[in-house]
Order: C-alpha cells, then structure tokens, then sequence
C-alpha cells in the first residue's frame, strides 16, 4: 500500500512528529509533554527505563490510544484526526511476537498477504523469507523457532504491504544475545531498504548500534534528543588521559540522569546479557 504523495501533498516534512502529547492513566501522568520529530527514512530510538511510558507513545502514534494533549502525524497525517490514513501507512509489532505457533513461516506469511488481497502472496512471502534468512526454516512449523527467528518473522509479517513508516516496540526485550543480533541485522535491513523506523528499547547499547537519532524519555518528557555523537557532546569536554575513551552512551544517559539526582541507575543486566536502564 503505498501513498500516493504527489496527490496527497504529503511529501515534504519529517516522517512523525509529536508535539506536547500528553497521557494520564487516572492519576499517574505518564506522558508531560513529549515532542520530537523523526527524519523520513531513519531509524528512530526510543530510549526510557521500564514503565517509562515508550508503549505509550506508540500506541498513540498508532492510533490504538488517545492522547489527553497534544498532536502527532505520521506522513502528514494527524493521528486523532486521520486515524485510518495512518493505519494504511504504518505497521506495529509489539513486544510480544504475534506469529501463529501452527503454520510455517511461510504459511504465516502468505496467510497475511491474502487478508491484504496482495496479488501472489507465494512469491511475497518467499521474498521475505530470503530478507530476513528465513529461507531454511520457511515449511517448518514456527513452534520449532529460536526467539530471534520468531521475532524476525515477526517483523517480516509487519511489512507485508510496504507500510512506509515501522514501530518495532521493544523489538529485543527477552532475547538471548544470538537473537538480538539476528534482529538488529533485521532492523538494519529495514532501514536499508528505505523504510522509517521508530523503535523503543531499554538497552542502551541496542539505540546506540541501530538508531540514527536517540531520544530518552524520562519522567515524562524527552531529556535528550540528538545523534549519537550530539548527545556525546552534551558530557562536558573529555579529560585528556593517556588512553583515549570515546564516551558511551550509558555515560551520556548517566551525565544526564545522574545530574538530577535521581534514583534511576543503569546496571548491567548479566555479566554476559545487554545493559539496561533500570
Ligand atoms: N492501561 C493502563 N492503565 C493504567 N496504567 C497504565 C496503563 N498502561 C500503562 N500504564 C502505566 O503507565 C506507565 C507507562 O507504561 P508504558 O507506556 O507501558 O511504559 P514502557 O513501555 O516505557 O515500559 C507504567 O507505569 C504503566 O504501569
Ligand atoms: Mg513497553
């Protein structure tokens, strides 16, 4: 499904952008104010520890949700009030992988194209299976599946019908570190073939290998928002030492959080398992 942007005058400006959304579930203020812009054809990170309201976000921007302030677009189009347009431009995988335990890989992935009334679902699901390395596994059952081929058939499945812009919702949380790697390639093809990409994660290291732009929300609102190296930037000049160190972005995230005297800390998660934010 592809918009037609020469009729729709939809084609210049950021692929979404948020401004001052707000969001109470009775009288936790999760959302105080969020605004940021994603490029079109980036990939966008979404960085906040459990409970930070990043499914929030995107529940919003995927119209499943009303914000209590605030607006969004996605393509230029507003998500209160063209809610059916941004479902045509969007899809949604979720933490939880929403594949059919029964079928194949490859049945999954025909099964979808033809409740899109795709013509040949056979050959677009062998074009994504070949994408994403799913090839070998395509006739077995997905029970049979590794937490990393599940979710890459996962996002596989999400872009049946060439959705321009993709939100992956803690595309890695649970997996072990062999998965998350499969689905960073996954994500990286995403953004290679030209496809918009909000993600969210806790892992700093996971913004930090895939997102051309990070944006960290805390206690409601965005702290920082920049390139990887613009949020290096914001640490205060590097010491000159005999060994030169590029700061990480668990530094950035610590210079930031830290500085306002809050209980959050980031620790790792397992000696061998990807840092988190607590
Ligand atoms: N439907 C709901 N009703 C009440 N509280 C909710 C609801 N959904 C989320 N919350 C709360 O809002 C906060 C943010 O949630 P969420 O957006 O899921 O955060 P994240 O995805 O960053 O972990 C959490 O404290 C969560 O418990
Ligand atoms: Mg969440």
């Amino acid at each position: 499904m592809s918009i037609n942007q020469t009729t729709t005058g939809q084609v210049r400006g950021p692929a979404i952008q948020v401004q001052g959304l707000a969001k109470s579930y009775q009288e936790l203020r999760v959302l105080r104010g969020v605004t940021f812009d994603v490029a079109r054809g980036s990939v966008f990170a979404l960085l906040g520890s459990n409970g930070a309201g990043k499914t929030t976000v995107v529940r919003i921007l995927s119209t499943l949700l009303k914000p209590d302030a605030g607006t969004a677009s996605v393509i230029g189009f507003d998500v209160a009030r063209q809610a059916a347009k941004v479902r045509e431009s969007i899809s949604l995988t979720g933490q939880f992988a929403a594949v059919d335990e029964i079928l194949s890989g490859r049945e999954n992935l025909v099964l979808i194209a033809r409740l899109r009334h795709l013509r040949d679902p056979g050959r677009i699901a062998d074009d994504l299976l070949a994408r994403f390395s799913l090839t070998d596994a395509a006739n077995r059952r997905v029970s049979t599946y590794s937490g990393g081929m599940r979710r890459r058939l996962d996002i596989a499945m999400s872009l049946i019908g060439n959705p321009p812009v993709i939100f992956l919702d803690e595309p890695t949380t649970g997996l072990d570190p062999q998965a998350r790697l499969e689905v960073w390639q996954a994500v990286r093809e995403l953004a290679r073939q030209g496809t918009t990409v909000l993600l969210t994660t806790q892992y700093l290291d996971e913004a930090e290998q895939l997102a051309d732009r990070i944006a960290i929300l805390h206690r409601g609102r965005i702290i920082a928002d920049g390139t990887l190296s613009e949020l290096k930037q914001l640490l205060p000049p590097a010491k000159v030492e005999y060994v030169e160190k590029q700061p990480t972005l668990e530094e950035v995230f610590l210079a930031i959080v830290g500085a306002e005297g809050t209980d959050s800390t980031v620790a790792a998660a397992s000696p061998d398992g990807p840092k988190e934010l607590q």
